[in-house]
């Protein structure tokens, strides 16, 4: 009897899992061929492990160039081997790759960017090769291939804005980029905006203002914060910690994504630029004293050192955009969001750990002299 109710058990488990690998009993919507660039970074993996678990009859390609901040770990194994699940490592900057993937592709969101900050005061040719050059490609591509791809959506930055003139920064904002990585993500942002008023393609601009959550890299202010208290250390705080920032957990980013993919009415939100915040600026001080709430340390663990330059001020998004057109506003609240990406640092230092030698970059300020940020 044991051994017929553990065969039992066997054939389910294994049932379930051709379920889920091919998508049997599914009564979504029709399949989708959906082509992520990116997606072995941060929000592009949370992204793609998200819409994979939710659409299963989906198929998903997706082309990164696996630079420092890609990492084939932070997709899940159980995509990985999945059936649905093609990944090409190359650049978007490369037509005959893009070309050939956005021909057979429904649904596209182009996530590969060079996204840091202070690295692309570092080093800031490849900003402006992957992430305009790349989304240059991007568009020309989509042109190319017809009517292959219903829906693309460009992910843009709310740092295309620069420190906000007005409050909550919404999507008449001017763009008054202040960094070289912001820059470069304005020429792409300005180059999708062209190619929809010169071509009839079906794209739209989505703004994501600060997101965290699991899988962001080191050099990124939180999992720093997060590291540094983790260790014991002191966190450190470019300039006086006064600026403020719209935190949006990644998982919520994602939501808004596969509202903008699947909504009905695609003519109310075809070649529109969308802002998606939480409405809710905290500063970056606040940030810090969050994290070492959660880790019971004392407020005077924290280490003022020199601004970076090109730093933004303020950010606040204006919420009623995404809220009157895609029906979404964020869901998960900053306490919350904190406390799960800080258990998912102290789950997986391994993760982490190894990209601890490039997460610190030498910046060399306006007055000439070499900081390690
Ligand atoms: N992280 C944020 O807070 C935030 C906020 C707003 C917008 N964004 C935008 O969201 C997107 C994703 O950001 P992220 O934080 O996940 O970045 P990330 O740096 O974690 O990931 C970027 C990914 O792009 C890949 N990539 C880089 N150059 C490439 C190339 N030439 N060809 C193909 N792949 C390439 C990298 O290997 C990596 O996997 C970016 O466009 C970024 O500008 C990020």
């Amino acid at each position: 009897m044991q051994i017929l109710k553990i065969m039992f058990a066997l054939f389910l488990s294994i049932q379930t899992y051709y379920a889920h690998a091919q998508g049997a009993c599914y009564n979504g919507p029709a399949k989708k061929t959906v082509f992520l660039t990116g997606a072995a970074g941060f929000i592009g993996s949370n992204f793609l492990k998200y819409m994979f678990d939710k659409y299963p009859e989906y198929q998903f390609i997706v082309l990164d160039a696996l630079t420092y901040a890609g990492n084939l770990d932070n997709i899940p194994d159980y995509i990985k081997n999945s059936n649905r699940f093609e990944f090409i490592q190359g650049s978007v900057t490369n037509y005959r790759i893009v070309s050939s993937i956005m021909c057979r592709s429904n649904y596209v969101v182009h996530f590969a960017a060079e996204s840091h900050v202070t690295r692309s005061i570092f080093d800031d040719s490849t900003f402006f090769e992957t992430d305009v050059m790349g989304t240059q490609v991007m568009m020309r591509c989509l042109v190319d291939c017809g009517k292959s791809v219903e829906r693309y959506i460009h992910i843009s930055t709310s740092e295309v804005c620069g420190t906000a003139e007005s409050q909550p920064m919404d999507e008449e904002h001017p763009i008054k980029p202040r960094s070289p990585y912001a820059a470069a993500k304005a020429g792409a942002d300005r180059i999708v905006y062209a190619y929809w008023c010169t071509y009839d393609i079906p794209a739209l601009i989505i703004r994501p203002f600060n997101n965290y959550g699991p899988r962001q890299h080191a050099e990124k202010m939180l999992p720093r914060f997060i590291i540094q208290a983790i260790k014991g250390k002191k966190l450190t705080i470019h300039g006086n910690g006064e600026q403020t920032r719209d935190w949006i957990y990644t998982l919520d980013l994602a939501r808004a994504l596969d509202k903008a993919l699947h909504m009905r009415e695609f003519s109310k939100i075809k070649n529109q630029v969308i802002h998606v915040g939480s409405g809710i600026a905290t500063s970056v001080v606040d940030m810090a004293r969050a994290v070492l709430k959660y880790f019971s340390m004392p407020d005077d663990y924290i280490e003022f050192i020199t601004d970076r330059p090109g730093q933004v001020e303020t950010h606040i998004s204006s919420t009623e955009k995404a809220h009157d057109l895609l029906g979404w506003k964020s869901d998960v609240n900053l306490e919350q969001g904190i406390a799960e990406t800080i258990e998912w640092y102290i789950e997986h230092r391994h993760w982490w750990e190894r990209m601890e030698t490039v997460a610190h970059i030498p910046v060399t300020t306006q007055n000439g002299t070499t900081v390690i940020h």
